[in-house]
């Protein structure tokens, strides 16, 4: 029997590529489609198909399907930056919301049906309670967090309206490494690899933003959730979709929150990464940052119940996969861009 053959929007990305190596090693064929954006061609792991292009392309995402017998679409393709969407809204919009609109044409012109989404934590906005659960108020405090909440929107009514299926993965905080593929975006946003630039060297100190939220230490708290551990839980999503299920247009039902259900402070991390990296990682006090809620941290029992269970669950264990893979990066090569293909800048330093 041909192996089935997935397509993996975002796939030059860093979930992106985990993920094609996951769907390699579960017996899969993955056909990446990537603009290089911010993707690397050489984080596509060999045996995937790369298509260059836009996922707003309708040119281009018709002969794709025309070309391959897929199956399902992970779309994972988006922009992912908070603080730049509070700037410039319509290009969140466009990205993230408008242009996956002609994807889903395509897949409908394909008679493609099922339908995998990159959602977030960051629909809930702040929330009432931690650990949160997928039926938690929607309430997205940035138009990063309103353009995935909107794309899930016109999912459910897409999948009521065709008997298409779905599912809406809410990412906590990815973090960590495969041996061949890490985290490397440019700018770097994330707490993790911040943290361990400034381990390295490539940056002067790590910004704790507040240390007055009402938590034990006083800074906030993320739940993180191992990148591979993260790809298996497609694994288990794209399973869910092959089964009957009545159309239904209540998000929640197709949401699964994936995380490790843990929370760790921004000093936990710190500490773990010093412990990792073996030396001391300086640090900056500033004030908080609007619009940061002290703690999220996700009820993974929804996909837990499915069959999932993160495997690296410890925060040491976590950070040193990222660690690794940093240090195997090429030195000299720190001129790379996204899309060119070669190793991890340091904007920090
Ligand atoms: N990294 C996290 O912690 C996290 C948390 C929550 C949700 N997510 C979601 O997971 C997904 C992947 O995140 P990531 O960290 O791997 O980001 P990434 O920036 O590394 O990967 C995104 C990829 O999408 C590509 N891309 C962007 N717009 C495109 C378009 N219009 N057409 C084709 N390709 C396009 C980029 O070139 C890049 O390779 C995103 O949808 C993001 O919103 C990530």
């Amino acid at each position: 029997m041909a192996a089935r053959t997935i397509l993996v929007t975002g796939g030059a990305g860093y979930i992106g590529a985990v993920m094609c190596e996951a769907l390699r090693e579960h017996g899969m064929q993955a056909v990446v489609l990537d603009n290089l954006s911010h993707g690397y061609r050489d984080a596509v792991p060999p045996g995937a198909v790369f298509v260059g292009g836009d996922v707003g392309d309708a040119a281009v995402v018709r002969e794709l399907f025309a070309r391959h017998a897929i199956d399902a679409v992970i779309h994972m393709a988006a922009y992912i930056e908070v603080g730049e969407s509070m700037l410039a809204p319509r290009k969140y919009f466009d990205n993230n919301f408008a242009r996956p609109l002609v994807l889903l044409e395509a897949m409908e012109g394909a008679g493609v049906r099922k339908f995998v989404l990159s959602s977030t934590a960051a629909v809930y906005g702040a929330p009432e309670r931690v650990p949160i659960p997928e039926d938690a108020a929607l309430r997205p405090l940035n138009p990063y967090g309103w353009s995935k909440l909107m794309l899930e929107q016109a999912l459910a009514w897409h999948a009521a309206a065709r008997g298409w299926r779905y599912a809406a993965l809410r990412y906590f905080n990815a973090a960590g490494a495969t041996e061949r593929c890490g985290e490397r975006h440019q700018p770097e946003t994330h707490l993790i690899p911040l943290v361990l630039e400034a381990a390295a060297g490539e940056r002067e100190a790590i910004a704790i933003f507040g240390s007055d939220y009402d938590t034990a230490d006083g800074t906030c708290i993320r739940d993180y959730i191992h990148v591979r551990d993260l790809a298996e839980a497609h694994i288990v999503a794209l399973r869910q979709l092959d089964e009957p299920a009545s159309a239904t247009a209540d998000l929640a039902a197709h949401a699964w929150n994936i995380g490790n259900g843990q929370g760790f402070s921004v000093r936990e991390v710190i500490a773990a990464a010093e412990k990792v990296c073996g030396r001391k990682i300086p640090t900056q006090l500033h004030p908080r940052r609007p619009g940061d809620p002290p703690a999220l941290v996700a009820s993974a029992a929804k996909l837990q119940a499915a069959g999932w269970r993160p495997r690296h669950t410890n925060l040491e264990e976590i950070i040193a996969s990222a660690w690794h893979w940093k240090l195997r990066q090429p030195q000299g090569l720190a001129a790379g861009k996204p899309g060119s293909g070669k190793a991890l800048s340091s904007p920090g330093a």
